[in-house]
Formats: C-alpha cells, sequence, structure tokens
C-alpha cells in the first residue's frame, strides 16, 4: 500500500500514518464480492486504503446475500448489483479493482461482459484493450436512445441535432450510432450507499430548470431528481429495471419481489471512511463522522451558507492544548490541514461561471459562492436540492482532452445555449439525452462525496485520476488560484470522508 501523493507532500513521514493504519487495525485491503457468494452479512467491514480506512456497514440484520437479489446473478451475464457495487470500493467500483480482476481471472470475470464491461460489444472480446475504458478509466458503456424517449418510451421532441465527431470504439457509428436510434457514452457507477440521502426531496420545485420536479408515478411524491448522471430514472424501481436490463442483460423485467429485496438492501448500507490517514476513529471523542453517524442523522439538510457540511472536522479547530500535546507533530499537521480543508469547501468563495443550472436561470452569471454552492447537503454533499449542473466536465473548452472518449457535435436548432452559443462539443451530453435541450448537454448530477478514497477515478466520466486531478480541474475551471497549501488541505479533507 502507497502513502497518498498528498500526505507525502505534507509530511515526508507521511507513509508512517498508513502503515500504523493497516497494521493495527482488524481492516482488509481489499475483498472480491462475487455474484452468488455465501456471505453471511456482517454489521460492519473496514478495508484500509490510501487515506486510512473505509466502514461499509450493513444496519438490517434481515438482509442475507443468499436471500437477496443483489447478491444474486438473477440476468443472463452472470453478474450481480453487487458486481459493479462493491462494499470494499465504497459501493462503487474503482479502476485499480477492475485491472485486480482482470489479473485475477485473466479477463473472465463478469464484470467485463460485452455489452458494456467493453469499449464496444464488435471488439474482439477477451484482449485487454477492447476493455480499456473499463481498466484504465472504470467506465461502463451506457447505451441510452436517441432521440430520447420519455417513461412511456415516446419519442421526445428535441431542439439538438447530433452528429459524431470521433468514435473511437466504433460504438456510435453504422447499426448504433444515433443514426440507428443510438448514442453511447461512457460513465463511472456511482455509489450506491448512504442512499437515504440521495432520495431524499429537497425541494419541491427544480430551480435548475425552474419547474416543478416530476412526481413519483407510484407514490405521488415529489422525486428527489438526483439520481443517475443524467437522471434517465426518477425512482429506484425506474432505476433497478434499467440496471437489471442493461446492465445483467435479464431477458425478463424484475419482479416486485426481486425490487423489494434490493430496496431493503440499499437501504440499509452506509458508507465513509471510519479512520483519517493518522488512525483515529473519525467519530472519536465526540466528532460527529463515520458511516454510523451517517445512518443515524436526517438526511436532505441544506448544510451550507454558514452552516456546516462536514460536522466531524470542527472539532479539530477547536482542541485544547492537552488533546494536541497527545499528537505527534505529523498528527497535529494532518488534522489542521483537513479542518482548512473544510473551511475551504465551506467559506472560500469564487466566481462561479457559465454553468448552466446554476448560472442559468436562477443565480446570474457570474455568481460568487463556494463549493457549497453545489455540494450543500449535511453530511453528504451531494445537492439538497433536485438537478444537473454542466460543470464544464464533458464539454469543450473546459473538459481535459480525452481522445478515449467519443466526440459529439451538438446544434442547437432553436435558441442558442447561453453559454456555448449554437455549437458544442461534448463526450456525454448527459441530462439532454433525457430532455432532448440543448440548455441540457453536459448537465451532470453532482455525486455524493462520501467514501472517496476507495473509489477513483473521479467525475462521470472518469477523467480525473485522482483527488488532487479534481482540485486541479475546479482550479483550471474557475480560475480559482489555489495554493499549493490549498490544494493540499481538500485533498486531504476530501480523502477523510
Ligand atoms: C456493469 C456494472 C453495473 C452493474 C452490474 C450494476 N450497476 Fe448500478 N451503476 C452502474 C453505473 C455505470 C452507474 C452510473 C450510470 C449513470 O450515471 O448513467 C450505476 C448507477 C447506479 C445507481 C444510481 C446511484 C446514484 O447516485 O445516482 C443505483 C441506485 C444503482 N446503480 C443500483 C444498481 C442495482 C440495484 C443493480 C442491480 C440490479 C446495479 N446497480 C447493477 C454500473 C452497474
Ligand atoms: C457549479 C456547481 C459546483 C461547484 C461550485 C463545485 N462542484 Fe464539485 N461537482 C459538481 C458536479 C455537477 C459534479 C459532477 C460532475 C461530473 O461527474 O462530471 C461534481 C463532482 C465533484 C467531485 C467528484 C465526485 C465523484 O464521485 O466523482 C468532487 C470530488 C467535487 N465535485 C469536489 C468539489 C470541490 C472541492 C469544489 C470546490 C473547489 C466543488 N466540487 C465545487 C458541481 C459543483
Amino acid at each position: 500500500m502507497k502513502p497518498s501523493m498528498a500526505l507525502a507532500l505534507l509530511a515526508g513521514s507521511a507513509g508512517l500514518f498508513v502503515a500504523t493504519t493497516v497494521n493495527s487495525q482488524d481492516s482488509q485491503e481489499s475483498e472480491w464480492w462475487s455474484p452468488g457468494d455465501v456471505h453471511e452479512l456482517p454489521a460492519q467491514v473496514d478495508y484500509a486504503n490510501d487515506s486510512g480506512v473505509l466502514r461499509v456497514l450493513f444496519t438490517d440484520e434481515e438482509v442475507r446475500t443468499t436471500q437477496n437479489a443483489f447478491f444474486q446473478p438473477i440476468g443472463a451475464n452472470g453478474r450481480a448489483c453487487v458486481s459493479c457495487h462493491q462494499p470494499s470500493d465504497s459501493m462503487s467500483l474503482s479502476a485499480e479493482t477492475a485491472r485486480e480482476r482482470w489479473d485475477a481471472t485473466d479477463g473472465r470475470d463478469p464484470i467485463f461482459a460485452a455489452v458494456d464491461g467493453s469499449n464496444c460489444p464488435s471488439m474482439p472480446q477477451g484482449e485487454r484493450a477492447s476493455h480499456s475504458l473499463l481498466l484504465d478509466y472504470g467506465l461502463f458503456r451506457i447505451e441510452r436512445p436517441w432521440p430520447p424517449r420519455d417513461a412511456n418510451g415516446a419519442p421526445v421532441e428535441t431542439d439538438f441535432e447530433i452528429e459524431v465527431v470521433r468514435d473511437p470504439w466504433g460504438c456510435n457509428i453504422g447499426d448504433r450510432g444515433p443514426d440507428a436510434g443510438n448514442i453511447s457514452v461512457y460513465r463511472r457507477p456511482r455509489p450506491v450507499a448512504n442512499m437515504k440521502y440521495l432520495l431524499a426531496i429537497g425541494f419541491p420545485q427544480d430551480p435548475k430548470l425552474g419547474r416543478p420536479v416530476p412526481v413519483d408515478p407510484r407514490t405521488g411524491e415529489p422525486t428527489s431528481g438526483n439520481l443517475l448522471a443524467d437522471r434517465r430514472a426518477l425512482t429506484l424501481d425506474a432505476q433497478m429495471d434499467d440496471a437489471g436490463a442493461a446492465h445483467l442483460e435479464m431477458a425478463r423485467a424484475m419482479t416486485p419481489q426481486q425490487r423489494s429485496e434490493i430496496t431493503q438492501f440499499l437501504m440499509s448500507v452506509y458508507a465513509a471512511q471510519q479512520r483519517d490517514a493518522s488512525g483515529t476513529e473519525l467519530n472519536a471523542n465526540g466528532a460527529e463522522g463515520g458511516p454510523q453517524y451517517l445512518a443515524d442523522s436526517p438526511a436532505g439538510m441544506l448544510g451550507a451558507y454558514g452552516k456546516r457540511v462536514w460536522s466531524e472536522f470542527e472539532p479539530w479547530e477547536q482542541m485544547s492544548e492537552e488533546q494536541l500535546a497527545e499528537l505527534s507533530e505529523e498528527e497535529r499537521e494532518y488534522r489542521a490541514s483537513v479542518a482548512r480543508g473544510a473551511r475551504i469547501f465551506r467559506d472560500e468563495t469564487f466566481l462561479i461561471t457559465d454553468s448552466a443550472g446554476i448560472n442559468f436561470p436562477t443565480f446570474g452569471n457570474p455568481f460568487r459562492q463556494a463549493c457549497t454552492m453545489c455540494h450543500n447537503m449535511t453530511n453528504m454533499g451531494n445537492d439538497v436540492a433536485p438537478g444537473q449542473i454542466d460543470l464544464g466536465t464533458q464539454n469543450a473548452p473546459f473538459a481535459d482532452p480525452a481522445p478515449h472518449l467519443p466526440l459529439f457535435r451538438v446544434t442547437c436548432t432553436g435558441e442558442p445555449h447561453p453559454y456555448y452559443g449554437t455549437e458544442i462539443l461534448t463526450h456525454d451530453p448527459g441530462f439532454a439525452l433525457t430532455t432532448g435541450r440543448c440548455l441540457d448537454v453536459g448537465k451532470i448530477t453532482a455525486q455524493s462525496l462520501r467514501g472517496l478514497a476507495a473509489r477513483a477515478p473521479y467525475f462521470s466520466n472518469g477523467s480525473a485520476a485522482t483527488l488532487r486531478d479534481v482540485v486541479d480541474f475546479y482550479d483550471r475551471r474557475y480560475n480559482l488560484q489555489y495554493t499549493e497549501q490549498e490544494k493540499i488541505d481538500l485533498v486531504n479533507m476530501m480523502g477523510a470522508l
């Protein structure tokens, strides 16, 4: 296990922290959960990573892996939900784990199934190069209909045309491309823990679109608006149907029994760092951290604007001389760095510009706020408000060069886009693949920010290999001019989530 770069930069002896963590705690480095494995679900399981220890809590004693469809290969390709949502990876799947699986199974694990675990099913399977997007960037292929379809399968009217500029893997041409009624984009598995926060209903109105959020047809309640990168599913039921058909290649629809088993499991999993890089429990001495705290706390609370998003680091700033005396110098420095990172995240404002969903239609361009403008849900850092934002991760000129990803040219046929004009170059139109509106091109749902250390790379298209790359992206995107120390502080803080 290698010490994280941020820690290494901070203190030459940082490796010592990590070594202490691994040796003295009852935690594992990784453990692969295969579909159909018989696991006694423990109350909790700990996994060491570069930034400390991740803990996954299973709060429902009734759940049995042998009797829950989340763990069973219920489709045609031998996968289960757990294949791509692994406990050691904070219920996502890191690119590193995918590579370990490739090596351990000679590329035969069901995660590499041709349908979406290869760059394109038309490529020769069994060769590493055909799975490079999964192995190098942690990406699965997501095929969306073009033109988009509404919940009843009817085509949605669009106000843009789409053209393929670059198609590195042959999944966007001929009988697979937009001309044939499909668009392939590539996305990271989103972490499926702490679901009550993702499903919390913050607002009945979607401020990013300026209209009411759609209701759940089954309950009549407003939906959270925060599921999946492109919000193509409004409810967990719809999401499960989508995953069953697309990822598991189920021939038949998921049964109500399977849906209810999976829901029961999903609503009882919590994941977050439990120990920081110095080996200290994040909920020690009354601090409010770790997955148990997430499980016990109410979801959907707005933590921005002077209030707290991350509560666990506040006491770190208020330690008494006596408490400080018990820490080594490195530990003291590390804790001060994390506490500063939490403050930067909450308080250091900058000009948010040209980000549809925020600057348009509601807040004006530019708009001065901090990271918590968009990551404002207490304890989780996803957005309390429903809706999708164009951060620039997918679109020129802000996206990092990504020759491995497809590139599309969107031409707006109605009103031009407020920031890009009539033509937009994008790797993934995101929310626009759901709505058909040029205004929504490149908009992605903000993820929750827990367990980050266990599930690199970051952003929906995996464009940030490390947390440092995330900070560097923001630094360029919004011209933040962070000092080296500020970058280190943010990375250390995010690693402790
Ligand atoms: C082949 C890998 C794979 C398998 C198998 C898989 N998923 Fe996923 N999951 C993904 C990817 C990729 C995404 C993100 C897709 C997107 O954003 O468009 C995702 C997203 C999700 C989300 C949304 C979380 C959020 O924050 O929005 C949930 C919930 C989910 N999956 C549950 C499941 C369930 C339940 C199953 C089994 C029925 C399952 N997944 C099987 C890859 C997988
Ligand atoms: C204008 C809204 C906005 C602001 C301000 C913002 N973010 Fe984000 N953030 C997003 C969106 C949207 C995504 C998802 C983008 C994607 O996946 O392509 C995201 C994703 C992330 C991720 C990746 C999470 C994952 O699971 O991959 C991290 C980490 C993150 N943001 C940290 C920060 C930090 C640190 C700041 C302040 C410097 C910040 N964000 C400011 C909207 C914002």
